[in-house]
């Protein structure tokens, strides 16, 4: 009998592994569900789709339109990272996938994992990134030739949603702050307007401590003491910057998880690109794509599964002895992946 006969439930996802390190990365975050989800009565029934450049070449559209169907009825959606062309060429898939459903909120934790040596040991802070407007709305054009205009998109609604986003989760999970960060002094009206929203929604959150840093202060106190910071409440572009800049302090970019979420749909994909330096080397480190494949499930209530995987990534983490070369090892990605597959099977108690 297949796994999917004998499980107490299954899980229609959307599969997107993307291109570069995406299949790598995605093959073995799919390897690693599919086991723990057999040792916790949880099946995963994967429709899986390419998007972008090898979407184009297969069918003529860089999201096909099964794609969308797919997400549409799934509601869930696994996704590897997917090259966009620089300077030209087709709109990023990743964006058009967060304005098509409406995948307001981008969370991204940042936290240490065991046994890695980091410059901030024991570092736990969350950027909340409103995922829809901003410079992100793509609307750009030549005014006359030589100059260029690029229209930065702040409502009222979008802020308001995802302050009121970030709030709830501080008060759900007892997180303490909350700093909106912005360019108020420069932008005016449009981070203005996000201020004064975050603000208001502040109001109702009286146990929340409120905080307002501007960007560029920002990445030198982020550098100096990311420690003063809970919560970084933020808008697209800058919440881009800061994810890449805050995962340095974990480890890189190989360990930091995403989830793009909506009041319809959630796609959960890795902070990282698709990483074409190392792109088909067994190098690629799948820990930020399994770690927001753990967000997933926690989503969908999968706690036992969930924690299954996480405990045996963190104790391959603790045991040291097979990490990709990003944190400092020798491994390649099939092998750490063998490694989590094996410690998943055979736990080892953690003194407290
Ligand atoms: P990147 O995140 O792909 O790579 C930056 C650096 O981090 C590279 O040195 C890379 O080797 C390393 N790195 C990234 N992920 C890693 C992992 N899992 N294990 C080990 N090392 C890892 O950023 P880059 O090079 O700026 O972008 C490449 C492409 O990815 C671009 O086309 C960009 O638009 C796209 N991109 C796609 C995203 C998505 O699909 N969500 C997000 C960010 C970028």
């Amino acid at each position: 009998m297949t796994v999917a006969q004998t499980a107490k439930r299954t899980h229609k996802i959307t599969l997107i592994p993307g291109d570069g390190i995406g299949p790598e990365v995605s093959g073995a975050v799919v390897e690693i569900l599919e086991a723990a989800g057999a040792a916790t009565g949880v099946a995963f029934d994967w429709h899986r789709y390419a998007a972008g450049a090898e979407a184009f070449e297969q069918t003529g559209y860089y999201i096909p339109q099964d794609l969308y169907d797919s997400i549409e009825e799934n509601r869930l959606a696994l996704k590897g990272p997917v090259t966009t062309p620089i300077g030209g060429g087709f709109a990023s898939i990743n964006v058009t996938l967060r304005k098509k459903f409406e995948l307001f909120a981008n969370f991204r934790p940042i936290k240490n994992l065991p046994g890695l040596k980091t410059r901030y040991p024991d570092l736990d802070l969350i950027i909340v990134r409103e995922n829809m407007e901003d410079l992100y709305a793509g609307l750009e054009h030549e005014v006359v030739p030589g100059v260029v205009q690029a229209l930065k998109i702040i409502t009222e609604k979008g802020s308001t949603r995802i302050a009121k986003f970030a709030f709830e989760y501080a008060r759900k999970h007892n997180r303490k702050k909350i700093h909106a960060i912005h360019k108020a002094n420069i932008m005016k009206l449009s981070d203005g307007l996000f201020l004064n929203c975050c603000r208001k929604v502040h109001e109702g959150f009286p146990e929340v401590e409120y905080h307002e840093h501007i960007v560029d202060n920002t990445c030198m106190q982020l550098v100096m003491n990311p420690f003063q910071y809970d919560i970084l409440l933020t808008e697209n572009l800058y919440g881009d910057i800061l994810s890449d800049l805050c995962s340095a302090f974990v480890g890189g970019l190989g360990l930091v998880p995403g989830a793009n979420l909506g009041t319809e749909c959630a796609i959960f994909e890795a902070v990282h690109g698709s990483a074409p330096d190392i792109a088909g080397k067994d190098m690629a480190n799948p820990t930020a794509l399994l770690q927001s494949a753990v967000l997933m499930l926690h989503h969908i209530n999968e706690t036992e599964t969930a924690e299954r995987v996480q405990t045996g990534l963190e104790q391959v983490y603790r045991e040291g002895k097979t990490l990709t070369k990003d944190v400092g090892g020798t491994s390649g990605t099939k092998a750490f992946a063998q490694a989590v597959l094996a410690a998943m099977e055979s736990p080892v108690a953690v003194a407290v």
